[in-house]
């Protein structure tokens, strides 16, 4: 009788043991977490996958993320800073080099599809400068501005590494790919010309 008359008169509810309960694990649970991000999340490293490129006839390891395009590999990861972001969107050629001889814009392909191509920037045409379509573009005195040369350079490059006498046509194909807001073209076109009479001395 004692019993009800307390439970009935108690100004604390009923199920408020189990609510204090429920609370204070919540709170240890909330404790536990903030002690793991607060003393373990510092030391774990992230785990990127590593990819082998080879670039400019050398070979690296770079980690990274496998969608990340190749041209933040060459200009962040390898410091490799000739080549150049134009667009980003495959729109200016600015950022082109070469895969296995082949021009590509390095902006559109991802790190992972690189992997066991023989990549070639404008760092890597000669170490010298002694390379027809550097000579020539040298004498031709070529650039303005200057930032879409090295895209430029590796657009004939790859051009005449496949034809060493290319017609008009072809010659015109190739400088398309590759926009210069200066309006160089005609010294362009001036330049292709000495690098074909260096090639075919
Ligand atoms: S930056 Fe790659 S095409 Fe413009
Ligand atoms: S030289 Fe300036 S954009 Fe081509």
């Amino acid at each position: 009788m004692s019993m009800s008359i307390l439970k009935k008169d108690s100004p604390v509810p009923e199920n408020s043991c189990i609510m204090y309960q429920r609370e204070k694990r919540f709170a240890i649970i909330i404790f536990v977490i903030s002690c793991y991000q607060l003393f373990f999340l510092p030391f774990q490293t992230t785990c990127m996958p590593k990819f082998n490129l080879n670039v400019n006839n050398k070979q690296y390891t770079v980690e990274a993320e496998a969608d990340m395009p190749l041209l933040w590999v060459l200009r962040d990861l390898l410091d490799l800073t000739g080549t150049k972001y134009g667009c980003g969107v495959a729109s200016c050629g600015v950022c082109t080099v070469l895969m296995d001889g082949n021009a590509i814009y390095s902006c559109q392909r991802s790190v992972g599809s690189c992997v066991n191509k023989k990549i070639i920037t404008i760092e890597g045409l000669s170490e010298d400068g002694s390379h027809p379509v550097q000579k020539a573009w040298q004498k031709a005195g070529v650039p303005q501005c200057g930032y879409c040369q090295p895209g430029q350079m590796m657009a004939v490059a790859a051009m005449l590494e496949k034809n060493k006498k290319p017609s008009d046509d072809t010659i015109n194909s190739a400088m398309s790919n590759v926009l210069c807001r200066c309006g160089t073209y005609h010294r362009i076109k001036k330049a292709i010309q000495l690098a074909i009479e260096e090639i075919n001395k």
